[in-house]
């Protein structure tokens, strides 16, 4: 038998593990919801360390809070394998999203440990900061600025609903001793990165796979929408002339589905994810509303055409309604295609353990999208029960997990064997 048949993963533990994270929640279970830099994601935090440091693992932290787990290899100079997720969940979301990639990942290299396994190369278990976009409208912050793709200057000035800049929660928090300039990791820092996650859709489950192996991830892109008309009486503002900018983002938001009905790719999804108004009294004419808007496809020109649509939509709706606008492109971000070899590595992976797999497309958008802006980049998908997520009755099994992990430890060690 080779070490790599002695590599078992301790599916108890890490389901544990699991269990006790998801506790650690903004709200009661079975509701995860641990939005970047609450009193929940910094405890979650602390819990993935403490986990690391007893798998006797070095634990570092950098400027934006992305936490970095490292096993060291035989030969440290050489290039690390990278692999992670995150631990930041959306309001009302589910134990599963992220935190299998973080904590699978942990238990991955625990495993190889115990297999007696030394590889050449160091291992490195990323937690990033932020993929969520819940704080500030965009997603992705730790992995953007690792990166290079958001500026430092830029991410200092990111503020959340009321106002705070991601620079004064840095200092709140205790993290701005480094400048944020210091995030940015240099181009061959990393040898590979590879991400298991859930699916978050259905096909795996369907169609009987136990393994999902990702070869491109969709282009999303972000809209945020300020609208202002008139506010006033309920009862005394007759209906003529009236500027009610929920009215105005009533017809936008059918305007987004629209755009995505008629994009011509059976691939765009849009939604309005939030819809604010102000005052926010049930007899007084909304005056505001502040609307957020996700617009994704697998291709970028279906994409940028419904993008296109919905501003021209905003400027004619808003026009004869009175209803001055502020439109901003929070992000639109391009399609990534994984690294060729990579997917064919994990593919052997898979045919070596004797697991069926599909290559197939990630609708969701992850760290990995910025990752494979440095280094080669793959990811592992498992099913997840009906293809839910983003919602607490997300659910993938113990097995299910184990059998990702599995994959996953595999994959890591025979990067990091390579010389
Ligand atoms: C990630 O959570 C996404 O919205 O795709
Ligand atoms: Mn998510
Ligand atoms: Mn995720």
């Amino acid at each position: 038998m080779t070490k790599l048949e002695h590599v078992e993963i301790d599916g108890d533990r890490l389901q544990h593990q699991i269990d006790e994270l998801a506790l650690i929640s903004e709200n009661p279970p079975p509701v995860v919801t641990r939005i970047l830099f609450s009193e929940a994601d910094l405890r979650g935090r602390a819990f993935v360390k403490k986990l690391a440091a007893e798998a006797g693992l070095r634990v570092r932290q950098d400027a934006v809070g992305n936490i970095f787990v490292r096993w060291t290899g035989q030969n440290p100079q050489l290039p690390a394998i990278a692999t992670g997720s995150h631990i930041d969940a959306i309001p009302n979301a589910g134990k599963f999203d992220g935190v299998v990639g973080v904590l699978g990942a942990i238990e991955a290299i625990r495993a190889l440990q115990r297999a007696g396994l030394n590889p050449k190369r160091s291992i490195e278990v990323i937690i990033f900061t932020a993929e969520e976009p819940t704080r500030f409208g965009i997603g992705c912050v730790g992995s953007r600025l690792l990166a290079g793709t958001l500026l430092p200057e830029n991410a200092a000035r990111l503020k959340d609903r009321d106002g705070k800049t991601l620079e004064s929660w840095r200092k709140e928090v205790g993290w701005a001793d480094e400048d944020l300039h210091s995030v940015r990791l240099a181009s061959n820092c990393y040898y590979a990165f590879v991400e298991l996650h859930i699916e978050q859709g259905p096909l795996l489950e369907k169609e009987n796979f136990p393994i999902g192996i990702v070869e491109r991830i969709a282009a999303p892109s972000t809209l945020r929408l300020d609208l202002t008309g008139v506010g006033g009486h309920a009862g005394g503002t007759l209906m003529p002339g009236r500027r009610d900018a929920l009215l105005a983002g009533a017809e936008i938001a059918l305007a987004v589905e629209q755009a995505a009905l008629n994009s011509g790719s059976p691939d765009t999804v849009a939604t309005t994810g939030i819809f604010r108004i102000e005052p926010g009294a049930v007899n007084s004419v909304p005056c505001q509303a502040h609307l957020e808007i996700d617009l994704r496809d697998t291709q970028t020109h279906t994409r940028d055409g419904a993008l296109a649509q919905i501003e021209k939509a905003v400027r004619e709706i808003c026009e004869p309604r009175g209803v001055q606008f502020e439109l901003e492109r929070v992000a639109a971000d391009p399609p990534v295609i994984c690294d060729p070899r990579l997917v064919s590595l994990i593919a052997q992976t898979c045919s070596t353990i004797g697991l069926p797999f599909k290559r197939m497309v990630s609708r969701a958008y992850h760290d990995s999208s910025f990752m494979a802006q440095i280094c080669p980049t793959a990811m592992i998908f498992i099913p997840c029960r009906n293809g839910w997520s983003h919602r607490p009755d997300e659910y993938a099994s113990s097995d299910q997990i184990k059998t990702g992990v599995t994959v996953l430890a595999h994959a890591l060690v025979s990067l990091a064997s390579e010389g």
